[in-house]
């Protein structure tokens, strides 16, 4: 294991009870207040995809966000950002899915991916994994090929790794 991957793991604050009881959050603000630690979580995503030929990072709004740009300038790919709704002025698709709290919906554009893009999906963290599945639809419906997604923190419990149907997931942090 890598050892940046503890100083990672330890900036990483844990909220129970946010936003609803039961919940224990992983806040990844406290994450970014920390240059070294925001700079490891970056650099071992770009060491991993960099000779991978990623055509297009798509990074899941909001926190995904966050992550994905600076791996997409880092490997030189474009970045597609996946939108909550009605925030898009183009032609879009979308993608409804179940949340850990509530449903919501993702966008893309569908002129931002060719088919025949190599894509990584990226996200903060996967839960249930409704979101990576909406999100790897979006993509594979305009003919995107899904090389692999990659989130900071995988919440293991919940199973979303086994709703991804085979696609590789790769994740940082582990939280049980
Ligand atoms: C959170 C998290 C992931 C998603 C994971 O986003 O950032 O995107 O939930 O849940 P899942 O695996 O069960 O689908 P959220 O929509 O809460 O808001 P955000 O805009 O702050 O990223
Ligand atoms: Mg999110």
């Amino acid at each position: 294991k890598d050892p940046r991957i503890d100083g990672i793991k330890t900036k990483i604050r844990v909220v129970p009870d946010f936003p609803k009881k039961g919940i224990m959050f992983q806040d990844i603000t406290t994450l970014l207040l920390d240059p070294k630690a925001f700079k490891d979580t970056i650099d071992l995503f770009v060491e991993r995809y960099r000779d991978m030929n990623i055509s297009v990072v798509a990074g899941i709004e909001a926190r995904g966000f966050i992550f994905g740009s600076p791996i997409a300038l880092a490997i030189g790919a474009k970045f597609v950002p996946l939108r909550k709704p009605k925030k898009l002025p183009g032609q879009i698709i979308f993608e409804e899915y179940e949340l850990e709290y509530g449903s919501d919906r993702l966008e893309m554009h569908v002129e931002a991916v060719d088919s025949g893009d190599r894509a990584l999906v990226v996200d903060d963290l996967i839960a249930t994994g409704g979101t990576l599945c909406a999100a790897m639809n979006l993509l594979k419906r305009v003919g995107a090929e899904v090389i692999e997604c990659a989130c900071v923190i995988e919440l293991p419990e919940l199973k979303g790794r086994e709703r991804l149907e085979g696609k590789p997931l790769y994740v940082l942090v582990e939280y049980r």
